[in-house]
């Protein structure tokens, strides 16, 4: 049997509306539990709501894994990253590569599993999921048979859940630079670089871009690794400039380079974006991609944010040509879309120049969003044509 915890009397919408997350302040009583022990949730008039891990460490008290009366074991894990990976599965169609898992959205909170070729990239960033990591990575090594399975758990969020930052094979073994491809182009999935060591939910965002990018000069701001660069070289764009901060990425996507016979047509340049958009080089470009970190964590850092991202669009917009590309992307999840194509309209209305939408993207379906739980949507992107307004 496992510990129980009610409820408040008036139980919240967002909890009895599909959201995993039950925060401390929603809990009346709760029996004795280990932090990253299971839990049974009930309602104040003891209904049973669902079963998931505890963290006292956590405002966020309990993520619930199942509205189900199951037990959480290696076949719970099974059943849900095979669900997970058959919707998703068709896109290896266009690659080797794809997010398996993502967290919340596909039922399995603190969780993230990415696939490059023949290897898994996992993250647990919660400590109840970390405690069923034999179960999880056991199952991932019978569904998926992959040469080796890595933990790359990182950030600041991992320390208030009482854990450590871990990068380490779990399985099996590999290299740091895991090689894998997306439509026809090679990559590296980077074990010492950001994240899961490559961007997956940019690759979408990425291809279509690049249809526009037939002989064109394309700079790429905040590059990490090349995705969108490279995949304007692979349609035909005529040169690129990578400009990101991190010396490491900008090793690696001139190994990426070589691997696709592209180093003749990159420039790599270590700048921060930011000083980079003030120099005259931006009015040379003939697409301009503007993609930085998330920018806030919580709602106390988010007009910073909004003031980052139109300072941003705004140099890059200025200083754009006629009829030349701006593409921009904001991936900070608590800056709603709403918010951030003011601060893109106001950038347009100072510069005194239109902006054409010329597409509009988001989350590939491999990083789903789901209605009720708003934490599962944090990509925007969008791609304008910047005219001077007697020219439009
Ligand atoms: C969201 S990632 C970009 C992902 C990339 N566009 C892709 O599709 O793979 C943000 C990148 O910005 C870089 N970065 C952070 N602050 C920066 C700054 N002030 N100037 C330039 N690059 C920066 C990071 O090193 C990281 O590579």
């Amino acid at each position: 049997m496992n510990p129980k915890a009610y409820l408040r009397r008036n139980i919240k919408r967002r909890v009895a509306l599909g959201h995993p997350w039950i925060y401390d302040n929603e809990i009346q009583s709760c029996d004795s539990v280990d932090d990253g022990q299971i839990v049974d949730v009930f309602t104040s008039s003891d209904q049973f709501l669902g079963r998931g891990y505890f963290n006292s460490l956590s405002t966020i008290r309990i993520r619930l894994l199942t509205r189900k009366n199951i037990e959480i074991n290696g076949a719970f894990f099974r059943e849900k990253i095979l669900r997970a990976f058959n919707k998703k599965k068709a896109l290896l169609n266009n690659g080797d590569s794809l997010r398996v898992v993502f967290g919340e959205a596909d039922g399995l909170p603190g969780m993230i599993v990415d696939k490059f070729a023949d290897f898994l990239v996992v993250q647990f960033n919660t400590l109840g999921i970390y405690t069923f990591r034999r179960e999880i990575v056991d199952v991932l090594l019978e569904l998926f048979s992959p040469k080796g399975i890595y933990e790359k758990s990182e950030g600041s969020s991992l320390e208030k859940e009482g854990l450590v930052q871990t990068g380490e094979w779990l399985a099996g073994d590999g290299p740091i630079l895991i090689p894998f491809n997306i439509d026809g182009l090679r990559f590296l999935a980077d074990m010492k670089g950001q994240k899961t060591g490559f961007f997956l939910d940019q690759r979408e965002n990425a291809m279509k871009l690049a249809f526009l990018s037939n002989d064109r000069f394309v700079i790429d701001l905040f590059s990490y690794t090349g995705n969108f660069a490279f995949h304007c070289l692979n349609y035909g764009a005529r040169s690129v400039v990578l400009v990101d901060i991190s010396e490491r990425a900008l090793e690696v996507s001139e190994e990426i380079a070589k691997m696709n016979g592209f180093e003749h047509k990159c420039e790599f340049v270590k700048a921060n974006a930011f000083d980079y958009l003030r120099n005259g080089d931006i009015s040379k470009a003939d697409i301009v991609i503007i993609d930085p970190p998330a920018m806030a964590k919580n709602t106390s850092s988010k007009s910073s944010a909004l003031r980052g991202y139109k300072e941003l669009n705004l140099r890059g917009i200025k200083n754009l040509r006629n009829d030349r590309v701006l593409a921009t992307s904001s991936c900070t999840q608590i800056v709603s879309e709403e918010d951030w194509l003011k601060c893109i309209n106001e950038a347009f209305a100072d510069s005194k120049k239109l902006g054409t939408l010329i597409y509009r993207g988001g989350q590939p379906l491999d990083h789903p969003e789901v209605s009720s739980i708003f934490e599962t949507k944090y990509l925007k992107f969008r791609v304008f044509s910047v005219h001077n307004i007697a020219e439009l």
